[in-house]
């Protein structure tokens, strides 16, 4: 049995769909409930209360874990009451280019690593379901927003990460390892806007905005600390962060999926 925290997320929600379908008994948890495929077991937890995800162990042996709540410490315990054995983390790149900034999944990853179970940590870059923050503006107008137009990063798609943690969680051999998950090569804002025009049919016009303008707009949904640094990586990219993983191909043993390809699957959100 898999237990899957974030099971109604971009990344959950398609690790649950392809655990049932290689034969996995899954338990999804989440606070929301979603269309889970059939089988799946679906326990209300939320990571903020530790003691909630209690029911969602019992007879588990493997965890997908989340960086969310304040007290991972306490998860990892009730998980190892419960018989969990392995636990995939979903870090974030951040907390190994800047960990000062992405305090939280650094916390996580410590916890993790010290926990006495078998671990392995993926480390995420920017994810190509970001985008659809713009398939309102899309939808309305044809226009996409965004700061730095012109500096690609190599953005993941979420399906991948998706793909990989179902592996990881499956296979032996990937205790101890820590991975960075990145796309083919590295897109601007520039080039996404015009891939989600190429799968439209239609032009999208990409309008670039002030640091000051992206600022603003992420404090709403950000918290500080985390606006700077999305703006930092988003701007000036360290070369690290430019940098394509091979992570993704070593794992699945194909090349990681394009932005245009995650752009046509996801037509349907900006039309
Ligand atoms: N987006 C990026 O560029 C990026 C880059 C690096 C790393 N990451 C990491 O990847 C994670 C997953 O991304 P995603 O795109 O799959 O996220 P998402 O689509 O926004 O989904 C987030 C999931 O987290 C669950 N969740 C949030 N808080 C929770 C809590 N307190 N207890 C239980 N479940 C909770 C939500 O479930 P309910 O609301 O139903 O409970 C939902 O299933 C992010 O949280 C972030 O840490 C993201």
């Amino acid at each position: 049995m898999i237990v899957v925290t974030g099971a109604t997320g971009n990344v959950g929600g398609e690790l649950v769909r392809l655990l049932v379908a290689a034969g996995e008994q899954v338990t999804a948890v989440s606070r929301r409930t979603a269309p889970f495929p059939e089988g799946v077991r679906h326990v209300t937890g939320d990571l903020a209360e530790p003691a909630s995800l209690k029911a969602s162990f019992d007879g588990a042996d493997a965890l997908f874990l989340l960086v969310a709540g304040e007290d991972p410490q306490a998860v990892l315990e009730a998980a190892k009451a419960g018989g969990i054995r392995r636990v995939v983390l979903l870090s974030s790149q951040g907390a190994g280019t800047r960990p000062e900034v992405y305090a939280h999944p650094v916390a996580f990853e410590e916890t993790v690593r010290g926990s006495g179970l078998e671990w392995t940590i993926l480390r995420p870059g920017g994810f190509d379901s970001n985008a659809l923050a713009w398939a309102e503006p899309i939808r309305a107008h044809r226009t996409a927003a965004a700061p730095f137009g012109d500096v690609g990063l190599p953005a993941v798609d979420p399906a991948d990460i998706a793909e990989v943690a179902a592996a990881v969680l499956r296979e032996d051999g990937h205790a101890g390892r820590t991975y960075v998950l990145t796309g083919p090569r590295p897109v601007t804002p520039r080039e996404r806007a015009a891939a989600i025009g190429a799968a439209l049919g239609a032009q999208v016009r990409f309008a670039e905005q002030t640091r000051e303008e992206a600022r603003a707009q992420m404090r709403r949904f950000m918290p500080e600390p985390v606006v700077e640094g999305t703006l930092a990586i988003l701007g000036t990219p360290t070369a690290a962060e430019r940098q394509v993983s091979p992570d993704v191909e070593h794992i699945l043993g194909r090349a990681p999926r394009t932005f245009a390809d995650w752009a046509a699957r996801n037509v349907a959100a900006f039309r």
